[in-house]
């Protein structure tokens, strides 16, 4: 496991002083104008952000401050009244979840969907793209198909393995303990070998035990050349990890910057974070309790993508450059 106290911090990330909707020396993602409004309240109001390339980025904001509308939003799980963005190069505003995966740009949620009934490694190769035995025609080669599912299976057992899950991929996901899921989520995650990893909340219902273990899977993926940008309460584990701030309240980017900076900034205290500010690990950690999902809505969702790919002219992989 990396050490987490002394995880080297990126410098150099903007260009010009840091303040909300700063440019950087290579962003991965640009949004403009992104809104976002449920009634009369307007939930995400992002004149402009930019995240910056292959390190860690944290979002922070008080309850209710639109971080994971603004995380729906981008991955395409729900729509903006206005606004764009350009994922590496590319303008995803309109394009659906399944599609924004496989272009290399995945999340995990708030409250984890792991499927309870389905066993843990069942849940890891719902995370696979492109398998050929989903569309009919490729189902009926089975030798093709039994490739692949190899192939899948073995991704998923050493994902599982990393994740120190291999020994319950038999057992059902609702024997999971919260902070497992979390870890299955995110391992689920790296199937499809993402540029751009987005977590809402991971420490959220996680065992403090497993909180140092999570806080190293994090730099992992940074030192694998991921981006990392995530949603976190916890202010501790911000600055232990994070190499830039974002700082969300009311659905708009109010401050942003390197961590000690930010969250030393008065104004930001004050304002934006208020009790939250220097919680230490394990206070807030299991605020939030982890949902079962009974209801099957991401097996309907995954149904939808596979109808929507086929009914796609059978089109091959949308993934720029290699995978
Ligand atoms: N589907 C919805 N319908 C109506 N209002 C919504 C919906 N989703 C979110 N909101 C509202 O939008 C605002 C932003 O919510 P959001 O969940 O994005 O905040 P958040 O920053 O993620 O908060 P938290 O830190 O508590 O997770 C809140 O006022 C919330 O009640
Ligand atoms: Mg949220």
């Amino acid at each position: 496991m990396p050490d987490t106290t002394n995880a080297a911090k990126a410098t150099g990330l903007q260009i010009g002083d840091p303040a909300p909707g700063v440019k950087k020396v290579d962003p991965i993602l640009v949004a403009d104008n992104v809104t976002r409004n449920f009634g009369g309240m307007t939930a995400v109001d992002v004149a402009h952000v930019e995240i910056p390339r292959g390190v860690i980025t944290a979002l922070i904001g008080p309850n209710g401050a639109g971080k994971t509308t603004f995380f729906n939003l981008l991955t395409g799980f729900d729509k903006p009244n206005t606004g764009q963005w350009i994922y590496d190069g590319r303008n995803l505003a309109g394009v659906p979840a399944y599609k924004v995966s496989r272009l290399g740009m995945v999340r995990t949620f708030q409250l984890t969907k792991a499927l309870s009934m389905l066993s843990v490694l069942e849940n890891m190769r719902l995370g696979a793209t492109k398998q050929t035995g989903e569309r009919f025609f490729s189902a009926l080669i089975t030798a093709l198909w039994r490739k692949q599912e190899k192939e899948i299976t073995e991704r998923a057992m050493e994902l599982l393995a990393r994740f120190k899950l291999d020994t319950k991929a038999d057992d059902y996901a609702a024997s999971l303990s919260g902070g497992q899921r979390k870890l299955l989520e995110m391992a689920r995650a790296l199937m499809t070998s993402p540029q751009l990893v987005m977590l809402d909340e991971p420490m959220a219902g996680v065992n403090p035990a497993l909180t140092q273990s999570l806080l190293g899977h994090i730099l992992d993926l940074k030192s694998t050349g991921m981006t990392v940008l995530f949603v976190e309460h916890d202010m501790h584990m911000v600055r232990t990890i994070a190499d830039w701030v974002i700082v969300m309240a009311e659905g708009k980017i109010v401050a942003e910057g390197y961590p000690d900076a930010v969250m030393d900034d008065p104004a930001v205290i004050d304002a934006y974070l208020g009790a939250h500010h220097d919680t230490d690990l394990g206070t807030l950690t299991g605020q939030l309790e982890v949902a079962i999902d009974d209801d099957d809505s991401l097996v309907q969702q995954i149904t939808d993508e596979i109808a929507a790919e086929s009914a796609n002219t059978g089109s091959t992989d949308d993934r720029k450059g290699t995978a």
